[in-house]
């Protein structure tokens, strides 16, 4: 049997410090997570500059947690990864300058890793049967795409959003709704109160044939309603939401699948989102995967699993590494 492959993963392109060491791209020797949110939640949302520095204060004490959760030190490890994009771009800094230089003390190759190649890669993680080719619907703060992945190192584009990510919706439909950052998780727990057939909110945009999707005409009629039915029952509201936005990714998704779908980005975390794709894949007789919790919204373990491919793929990066704050994904 060959040697193990170590990576350690550092993930610091949003509001998350991050770092986990993974084995062979599907075993997580660690996985040791800082969120901000206590630190944006009077903002409303990531002020970017606090984000940048907290994630300096913060990453030596997290990447030193994942090496002692590991047990093993840094001469244990075969390579380090890290997100270099998207992101915001001092954030990102943060821990590509910290990868490389722990990559050049220790003469490790180092893996500049896309984001949403690392949210794909959750899915190795939590489902040990799943390889490419396969369809994947990414609905994160940032992004929502549905991709072919084609192999470990190489996704084309089928669609994405024309406006606001899913997650951005949820999160500004929930601002709305008066609830605290970050809004998805809460406007969920609303939901499971309400009726999702209260309103219907629909946007013509999203009735086509095509696989693009759009949030923001939807989002806008949640404004409006409010502010037209000022005692609106609000878990109604948030139901009927989260009903709209999840029919358009679950209906363009399964579409666009011929017999594997997975689900990934922060917005996998939503029960009512996973039980559609399920449900939907199942009646069209498609395999469904989806990550365990712990590894739906931002965290390094994903980071380390893509790396593994790419490493294998030969695809290393070189100390010119930079923070790329719009990388395409494909
Ligand atoms: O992937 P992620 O952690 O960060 C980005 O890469 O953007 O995704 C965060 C997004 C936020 O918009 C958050 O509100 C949303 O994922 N989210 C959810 C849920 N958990 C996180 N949206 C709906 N339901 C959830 N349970
Ligand atoms: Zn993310």
């Amino acid at each position: 049997m060959s040697k193990p492959v170590r990576i350690l993963g550092i993930e610091t392109s949003c509001d998350e410090t991050a770092a986990a060491v993974v084995q062979d791209g599907r075993t997580v020797l660690s996985n040791v997570v800082h969120t901000q949110i206590p630190l944006h939640k009077k903002f409303g949302g990531v002020v970017p500059e606090l984000a940048s520095r907290n994630h300096v204060e913060k990453i030596g004490t997290v990447v030193r947690a994942a090496l002692d959760g590991a047990g093993m030190g840094l001469d244990d490890l075969d390579a380090i990864a890290v997100t270099n994009g998207p992101g915001l771009v001092g954030a990102l800094l943060v821990g590509v300058s910290y990868a490389k230089a722990l990559a050049y003390s220790k003469k490790l190759p180092l893996i500049g890793t896309h984001h949403l190649l690392g949210h794909i890669a959750a899915n190795y993680i939590s489902n040990f049967e799943l390889e490419p080719p396969f369809c994947c619907l990414i609905a994160s703060g940032g992004h929502s795409e549905i991709v072919e992945v084609k192999s470990y190192v190489d996704v084309s584009h089928i669609g994405s959003t024309r406006d606001d990510a899913a997650g951005e919706a949820f999160d500004k439909v929930a601002r709305a709704l008066k609830l605290p950052y970050p809004g998805g998780p809460e406007l969920e727990k609303l939901a499971e109160n309400g009726n999702p057939h209260a309103v219907a909110f629909r946007s013509k945009f999203n009735e086509g044939e095509g696989f693009d999707m759009s949030f923001s005409g939807i989002k806008t009629a949640v404004v409006n309603h409010l502010q037209a039915h000022p005692d609106a029952n609000l878990a109604d509201v948030a139901a009927s939401f989260q009903f709209a936005v999840n029919t358009v990714l679950s209906d363009k998704a399964v579409r666009a699948a011929t017999h594997t779908l997975a689900l990934a980005g922060g917005v996998s975390a939503n029960k009512n989102l996973r039980t559609m794709l399920k449900t939907k894949s199942e009646k069209k007789g498609i395999r469904f995967f989806c990550p365990d919790f712990v590894y739906c919204t931002d965290n390094a373990a994903m980071i380390a699993s893509a790396a593994f491919y790419l490493l294998s793929a030969g695809k290393i990066s070189d100390l010119s590494l930079n923070a790329v704050p719009y990388l395409d994904l494909c």
